[in-house]
C-alpha cells in the first residue's frame, strides 16, 4: 500500500482540483445564461446578428453580440467552453474512486443496509451511472422531450426514484454521493454527448454556407437549461457529507427531492431577473417551505426498527442520567481508535478532519458534533464499523440531553 501521508494529500489535491474546475464549470455556464437572458435586439446589429448587450468588468468595457446564424466570416479561433465540465466530471469520478472505491468498506458499503463485497458495491456504483445516463438520455429523446415542462416532471422523478434506489443498496452517505455522482454525470454527459457534439454540427453546417438544423440548437439549449436547474442541488450534494443531517437520516431521499425542487426556484428566480423581466419574489417562498420541510424531514427517525427510537425527547433516551464519565467511556470504545492523535485503526493515520475524542474534556467540547453524528444519525462510526450498539446512542442522548437541560 501506498505510503498513508502522501494518500491523504492526494485526496486533498483531488479534492481542491475539482472545486476548482467546478467553480469554472458553474462559473462559465451561470455568465453565459445570464449574458443569453440579457441579449437585447436592436437595429443596425450586423447581419445574422440577434441581440447585443453592453457589459463592464475589469477596467474595460465589452460589448457581446450573439449570432444565430453564421457572422459573414467565420473566426479562425473560436473559443470552446467544455473542457471545465470535462475536468470536473473526470476530477470527480478520481474522487469518487478515492474515497468511496478504495474505502468502499467506510464510505459506500453499510452491511446492515446490504451485504455488499468491495467489488459488488464498485460494480453497482460506478453501472448506474452509466445506466442513469441512459435512461435520461433515453427520456430526453423520447416523445417527452418535445414538452420541456414534461421531460423535466419525469427527470425529476427519475433522479429520486434512482435516489431511493441507492438508499437501499449503498451506506446512507454513500447513496447520496452516488445520487450527486448520477446528477453530475447527466451534467457533463449533456455537454460531452449532446451540447458540444450538436455546436460542432452547426458551425460545420455553417462553414459550408448550409442552414443547420434547427433542433441541434434546441436540443443543446434544453440540456443547458437542464444544466441549469440541477447545479444548485448538485453542488449541496457534493458538500453533503459534512452534513449528516442531510444524508443520514432514513428520508434522505425525499430530502434530495426537496432540495431540487428548491434549487430549481431559486435558479428561476435569477434566470428571470436577468432577463429583465420583473423579479418573481414569490420564488423565495417556495424556497423557504422546502428549507422547512428538509429541516422537518432530517427530525424524522430512522425507519429501521432496532435504530428506531433515538428521536428526542423520547423514552427511548436511556433512563438513568448519564454524566461525561459514562459518555467518555463510550466515545472512548466506539470512536477514540480512529479520533485520536495516533490513531489505531488500520488505514486511518491522522485524526479524521483533525477531531480529537480521547479525554473527556474534548468529549464535552464536540458534545454537539458528537450528537448529530452518532446519536441523531448514524454516519458515525463509518459504516458502525465498531459495532456500536443503539442502546449506546440513547446513552449518548440522554447524555446531552441531561447537559442541555442543566445549562438551560
Ligand atoms: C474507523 C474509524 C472511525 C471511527 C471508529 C469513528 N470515526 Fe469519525 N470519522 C472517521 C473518518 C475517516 C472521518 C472523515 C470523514 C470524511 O472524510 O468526510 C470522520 C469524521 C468525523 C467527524 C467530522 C465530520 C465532518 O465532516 O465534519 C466527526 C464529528 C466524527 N467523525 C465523530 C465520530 C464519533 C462521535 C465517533 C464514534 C461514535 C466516530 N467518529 C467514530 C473515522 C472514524
Amino acid at each position: 500500500m501506498m505510503d498513508p501521508i502522501v494518500w491523504e494529500w492526494i485526496g486533498a489535491a483531488l479534492r481542491w482540483l475539482h472545486v476548482i474546475a467546478g467553480i469554472a464549470w458553474i462559473g462559465s455556464s451561470f455568465y453565459f445564461v445570464h449574458l443569453d437572458s440579457s441579449l437585447k435586439p436592436r437595429d443596425g446589429l450586423p447581419k445574422g446578428a440577434y441581440g447585443e448587450a453592453w457589459q463592464v468588468h475589469g477596467g474595460g468595457f465589452y460589448h457581446m453580440v450573439k449570432f444565430l446564424v453564421a457572422p459573414s466570416n467565420m473566426p479562425d479561433d473560436l473559443t470552446w467552453f467544455k473542457w471545465e465540465a470535462y475536468a470536473t466530471w473526470l476530477s470527480g469520478v478520481a474522487l469518487l474512486v478515492f474515497v468511496y472505491y478504495f474505502g468502499a468498506q467506510l464510505y459506500l458499503i453499510d452491511l446492515s443496509v446490504m451485504e455488499l463485497s468491495n467489488w459488488e458495491a464498485i460494480a453497482i456504483s460506478a453501472g448506474s451511472l452509466i445506466l442513469g445516463w441512459a435512461i435520461y438520455d433515453g427520456l430526453c429523446r423520447s416523445p417527452l422531450g418535445r414538452s420541456d415542462n414534461l421531460l423535466a416532471l419525469f427527470g425529476f422523478g427519475f433522479v429520486v426514484v434512482a435516489t431511493f434506489v441507492f438508499t437501499q443498496i449503498f451506506s446512507a452517505r454513500g447513496a447520496f454521493m452516488q445520487a450527486g455522482a448520477l446528477m453530475g454525470t447527466i451534467m457533463a454527459g449533456n455537454v460531452f454527448m449532446v451540447i458540444i457534439p450538436n455546436q460542432r454540427k452547426v458551425v460545420a453546417a455553417l462553414m459550408k454556407g448550409e442552414a443547420p438544423d434547427p433542433r441541434f440548437g434546441r436540443t443543446g439549449k434544453q440540456r443547458s437549461m437542464h444544466n441549469n436547474y440541477i447545479t444548485l442541488p448538485t453542488v449541496f450534494v457534493m458538500i453533503s457529507n459534512h452534513y449528516p443531517l442531510a444524508y443520514g437520516g432514513s428520508l434522505a431521499w425525499l430530502i434530495l427531492a426537496f432540495l431540487i425542487v428548491m434549487g430549481v426556484f431559486i435558479r428561476h428566480f435569477f434566470n428571470t431577473m436577468h432577463k429583465g423581466l420583473p423579479a418573481p419574489w414569490w420564488t423565495w417562498w417556495v424556497a423557504a417551505v422546502c428549507a422547512l420541510i428538509i429541516v422537518a424531514l432530517s427530525r424524522v427517525t430512522p425507519a429501521d426498527p432496532a435504530v428506531s427510537g433515538n428521536l428526542l425527547p423520547s423514552p427511548a433516551v436511556a433512563e438513568a442520567s448519564v454524566d461525561l464519565a459514562a459518555a467518555s467511556d463510550i466515545v472512548m470504545g466506539r470512536c477514540a481508535m480512529c479520533h485520536t492523535r495516533e490513531p489505531v485503526w488500520e488505514g486511518v493515520t491522522v485524526p479524521p478532519k483533525g477531531i480529537v475524542l480521547d479525554t473527556p474534556a474534548a468529549v464535552a467540547a464536540h458534545a454537539e458534533q458528537i450528537y448529530t453524528i452518532a446519536v441523531w444519525t448514524h454516519a458515525m462510526p463509518p459504516s458502525n464499523v465498531t459495532e456500536m450498539p443503539v442502546e449506546e446512542r440513547r446513552v449518548l442522548a440522554r447524555w446531552y440531553e441531561d447537559m442541555r437541560t442543566a445549562t438551560r
